[in-house]
This record gives C-alpha cells, sequence and structure tokens, in this order.
C-alpha cells in the first residue's frame, strides 16, 4: 500500500528547496560510496521508517531538517550520545560533508536521509515517534510571491504535531525577521498543537545547547537579528 493522496509528491508541486547539487568533493564522493550503507538510511516513501532498528535501541530520537553541511548537528549528536539523531537532508554535498563528520568523529547515535523532509514527516515516521524535532535557519524566500515555498506553514505543522510526541519539543531559529514572525504565528495559532514555552507571543532564549550554525554566521555578518522558537508538544 502506499502514501496517502496528500502526500503524493506529484501532488505537491511547491517544495522548500530548488535543487542545485553542486560539485561534490573527491571525499564526498567517497562518503557515499563507502560510509553511506553504515550511516545513511535508503528511506523509501510509502513506508515507515523503524527508528529502534535503524539504532539499535529504543532511545529518545532527535530530528534535524535541512541540517545543510551537518556540522552542528554532528557537534550536538557528539554532545549528547544518550539520544538519537536523525538529519534529513536533499542537498548531496552536504549529506557527504556529514557522512564524513560522523566518520571522524566515530558517532554511533546518528543516521542521515536524503530525501524532502516534508515527504518524510507525511509517510515515513510513526505517530509520536519523534521527541524532539529542529529546524535551523531554513530558507527564508524573501520574495512575496515565493513565501509559499516556505516550510513552516499550517499544513508542516500539522505534520510536527503528528510526529512529535506529547511533551516533546519543537525548536526552530532563523536570522530572517518576517518568517520569525510568521513562524510565531503558524506555531502560536488558536488549535495549535504546540505551547510556546517562551509565552505567547515570545521568541526564546537561544538554549545553550545549540551550535552556531553555518547560515547563522552568515546571518550574523549580515547583522541580522537570530530568533530562536521553542515550543512544547501538547
Ligand atoms: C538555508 S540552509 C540552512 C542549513 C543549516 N541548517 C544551517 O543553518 O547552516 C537550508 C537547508 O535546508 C535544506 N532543505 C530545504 N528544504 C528541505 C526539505 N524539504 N527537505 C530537506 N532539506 C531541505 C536545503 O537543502 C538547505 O541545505
Amino acid at each position: 500500500m502506499n502514501a496517502p493522496s496528500q502526500a503524493d509528491p506529484s501532488r505537491r508541486p511547491v517544495r522548500s528547496f530548488v535543487l542545485r547539487q553542486g560539485r561534490m568533493t573527491a571525499a564526498q564522493e567517497r562518503a557515499f560510496a563507502e560510509l553511506w550503507p553504515r550511516y545513511g538510511i535508503d528511506w523509501q516513501p510509502g513506508t515507515h521508517l523503524d527508528l529502534a532498528g535503524v539504532f539499535g535501541n529504543r532511545r529518545p530520537v532527535a530530528l534535524e531538517i535541512g541540517f545543510g553541511n551537518g556540522d552542528s548537528l554532528a557537534e550536538m549528536a557528539a554532545a549528547d550520545p544518550e539520544r538519537n539523531w536523525l538529519g534529513v537532508e536533499v542537498h548531496g554535498p552536504g549529506v557527504g560533508h556529514l557522512l564524513l563528520e560522523i566518520e571522524r568523529r566515530g558517532l554511533a547515535n546518528l543516521r542521515v536521509v536524503r530525501h524532502d523532509a516534508v515527504e518524510l514527516l507525511a509517510q515515513g515516521i510513526t505517530p509520536g515517534a519523534l521527541e524532539r524535532v529542529q529546524l535551523f535557519f531554513p530558507d527564508p524566500w524573501p520574495k512575496t510571491r515565493h513565501h509559499k515555498r516556505r516550510i513552516l506553514s499550517g499544513a508542516f505543522l500539522n505534520l510536527l504535531g503528528r510526529v512529535i510526541r506529547p511533551g516533546g519539543t519543537f525548536h526552530a531559529a532563523t536570522d530572517w525577521g518576517p518568517y520569525a514572525e510568521q513562524m510565531l504565528a503558524v506555531l502560536d495559532a488558536t488549535g495549535s498543537p504546540f505551547i510556546n514555552t517562551a509565552g505567547p507571543g515570545r521568541y526564546a532564549e537561544r538554549p545553550a545547547e545549540r551550535p552556531l550554525t553555518r547560515f547563522e554566521r552568515r546571518g550574523v555578518r549580515l547583522g541580522h537579528q537570530v530568533r530562536d522558537l521553542v515550543f512544547r508538544r501538547r
């Protein structure tokens, strides 16, 4: 039996990314050949991931969406070995970079899916299977006509509400002011499955465990203000 129709990719033409794969370095090519079988997950749309099987234990699982080059995700996984970490990213060189970092750090608690995160959430994750989801510096899509490409929408919120277990966390960060406001409005809206840990309408203190990311560094260089949003699943 395949995916429910609402998650059928052919019916969802607006994606949050445009795939420009860029060139892989020789090391990243090697990573795909040698490390993907160890740290990559060949997820098939329409099937549920067996997270306990993937990690070999039943520890809580944190998912990072759009990890970029993965350096900050690897750092978080290394700092928190009691948790399982899963990254989902579409950009090949970024995935290759993270595979190399997993090997370099010898991480046993981090695995990678190379796919559209929206499809993964809609079709691949059992309800309540995640303890945490993090979305750091998602593409801001600044032009008004592109706003529909922003990943954090009402529909996405419903997907998050389904996969994050009660009491679990959704943590977002952005350096793009108008997107931060949109995130807050969506997450704080009446009927939202999440409660704002900072109080309604407020941004959170930056959690100490969140490392500086590559895109954050760029935003800071440009003088942008960074905002964190930390919400708890009801
Ligand atoms: C602006 S970058 C931020 C990367 C990283 N989080 C950071 O802060 O450095 C956004 C990333 O999200 C990825 N992305 C966008 N939409 C995605 C989706 N639907 N599924 C998986 N990855 C996605 C892009 O490929 C890109 O690497």
